[in-house]
């Protein structure tokens, strides 16, 4: 090599250097205090080891307000770049929180736009490490510009290529309706916080003290507000997390989902299954536990956990092939359907239809849930939209009717009625416009009330009316249940159904998009 180039060399090294410093060792060593990993390591963890190429690691900022031409750092605190998951191409941004706060430069909206093109012209995931404080003040309305150039490109890419949010900080203004129009937000207890605005501001504002835990959490994202799809202990645990849920999404909507080999047996005959359902429909049961004797190894990764916990949704494989599961949960509110619970059951399943993965419904659910909170909130509305989810998929759809499936709710959770393609029912199975007791009490109320015995007369008619219409056959009768199955085979039977629909095309008309009850 020659001494010029070798001086060359030896300058780039330096100027590498100063970018690996970020915000310096004072500013890192405070980072670090708390438990939290650099932007760096947080890439490096999350990506297949030496897979990360960096892409504009010495842009700067072109701000001189209040002195920051002397506040420069190369990168301008963002990491952005490409590298693989299992393999798997994605794009990727992780904020620097020790450069400036990870506020959002004009220069860190361009870095960012640039790789979320690239991941869109290519078909790959993008992802995003947040830990910002929002908009650089020192710039003014030049973030506000990148913020809004971040949030077309997140629009535009939605249902085309997935895109994936981890708060990995005090995330406020800006820094958070980036991550909400994204698909998977991921969130770190105690270390990671989102909202719009602070505890200082709303205490000016509205004189409310709130802590910032308290406020947007991660306790309160995944529990409350929905916002939060997976919690993590801590930085390591939220990115291998991320990695998880990798495993079970394809790259774009034009390709096929991950597909692994298992050696669970297709035609495994799970007996537990004749045994899980009790004979008092009055009782409750875990639905996880149908699921995970259901799916391959028992493997099930659910999402939004801690949220609306009367639905259950999250991913699976049935023989090796990944699904998108949505059950009732007779367990909380007994499987009710309520706001909360339609909320995050639609976003699911349309993203399962966005991207090519069959939903599989396990369907145990008394109702929506009644009530004057639930009315003034909207519960038609939002009722309306898993209705409307499960009605516009086109992918493949398999419902299996555990044990109650009345009215509205069972026509919404992926019946036959609205498209799906497949309705197995159990021989517990209820499929009936309402429960026994609710039945008689309205359409023989008159002849309860003239009874000698009002309570006897009830009871008789209550029996007759379970002996009618309380099982799967009425449903079975006219062909809205193809199939009344014996519990222990419903692993086999969703991996038939599944083989026979490999093929399906089915498609909406053209149209600029529907109309969605937001
Ligand atoms: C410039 C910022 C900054 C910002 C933090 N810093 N936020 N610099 N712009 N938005 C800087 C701090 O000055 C400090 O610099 C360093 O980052 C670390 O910040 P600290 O406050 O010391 O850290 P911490 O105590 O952990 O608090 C973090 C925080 C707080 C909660 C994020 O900094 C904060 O409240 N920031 C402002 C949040 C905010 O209101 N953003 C909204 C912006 S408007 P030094 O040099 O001292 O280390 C917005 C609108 C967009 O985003 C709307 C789009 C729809």
């Amino acid at each position: 090599m020659s001494e010029i180039m070798l001086q060359k060399i030896q300058d780039l090294e330096k100027r590498n250097d100063r970018a690996f410093a970020g915000g310096g060792a004072d500013k890192i060593a405070k980072h670090k205090q708390n438990g939290r990993l650099t932007a760096r390591e947080r890439v490096e963890v999350l990506l297949d080891p030496g897979s990360f190429v960096e892409t504009d690691r010495f842009m700067t900022h072109r701000c001189t307000n209040f002195g920051m031409e002397k506040n420069k750092v190369p990168g301008d605190g963002i990491i952005t770049g490409y590298g693989r998951i299992n393999g798997k191409l994605v794009y990727l941004s992780s904020q620097d929180f020790t450069v400036n706060g990870g506020s959002m430069s004009r220069t860190q909206a361009n870095k960012i736009c640039k790789v979320m093109d690239l991941a869109l012209k290519n078909g790959a995931p993008f992802i995003s490490i947040n830990d910002s404080g929002g908009a650089r003040i020192q710039e003014g309305i030049e973030s506000l510009g990148g913020y809004a150039d971040i949030f077309t490109r997140n629009v535009t890419s939605s249902g085309v290529i997935p895109q994936i949010t981890a708060i990995m900080g005090p995330c406020a203004g800006g820094a958070v309706y980036s991550p909400s129009i994204t698909d998977f937000v991921f969130m770190v207890e105690n270390t990671s916080y989102m909202f719009v605005t602070g505890p200082d501001v709303i205490k000016t504002v509205t004189h409310e003290d709130v802590t910032k835990e308290e406020l947007g959490g991660a306790v309160t994202h995944s529990q409350k507000s929905g916002v939060c799809h997976f919690t993590a202990n801590d930085d390591k645990h939220c990115l291998l997390l991320i990695r998880e849920l990798m495993n079970f999404i394809p790259s774009n909507n034009l390709d096929d989902s991950p597909t692994l080999g298992t050696k669970d047996s297709p035609d495994r005959i799970v007996e537990a299954l004749n045994t899980l359902i009790p004979d008092n429909p009055k009782k409750p049961y875990d639905m996880l536990q149908v699921i995970s004797e259901v799916v391959d190894e028992g493997y099930f990764l659910e999402v939004h956990k801690n949220f609306a916990q009367n639905v259950i949704v999250g991913y699976a494989r049935m023989n090796g092939r990944p699904v998108g599961i949505v059950a009732n949960q007779p367990q909380i509110l007994a499987g009710c359907l309520n706001i909360d619970a339609s909320r995050k059951a639609a976003r699911f399943i349309r993203f399962c239809d966005a991207f090519n993965i069959p939903i599989i419904s396990f369907v145990d659910v008394p109702g929506f849930l009644p009530g004057r909170d639930q009315e003034w909130n909207g519960i038609i509305t939002h009722g309306a939209k898993l209705l409307y989810a499960y009605a516009e998929a086109t992918v493949p759809k398999i419902t299996v009717i555990t044990r109650k499936a009345y009215g509205g709710a069972y026509i919404v959770m992926g019946s036959k009625l609205l498209r799906a393609d497949v309705n197995l029912a159990y021989p517990s199975a209820e499929i009936a416009v309402m429960g026994a007791e609710g039945a008689v009490n309205i359409i023989h109320r008159e002849k309860i009330a003239k009874a000698e015995n009002p309570a006897a007369e009830r009871a008789k008619l209550t029996a007759e009316y379970e002996q009618m219409f309380s099982n799967p056959y009425v449903s079975a009768d006219l062909g809205y249940t193809d199939e009344v199955i014996e519990p222990a085979l419903t692993r086999k039977r969703i991996i038939d159904s599944l083989e026979m629909l490999r093929n399906k095309r089915d498609t909406n008309p053209p149209k600029k998009h529907g109309n969605i009850p937001l």
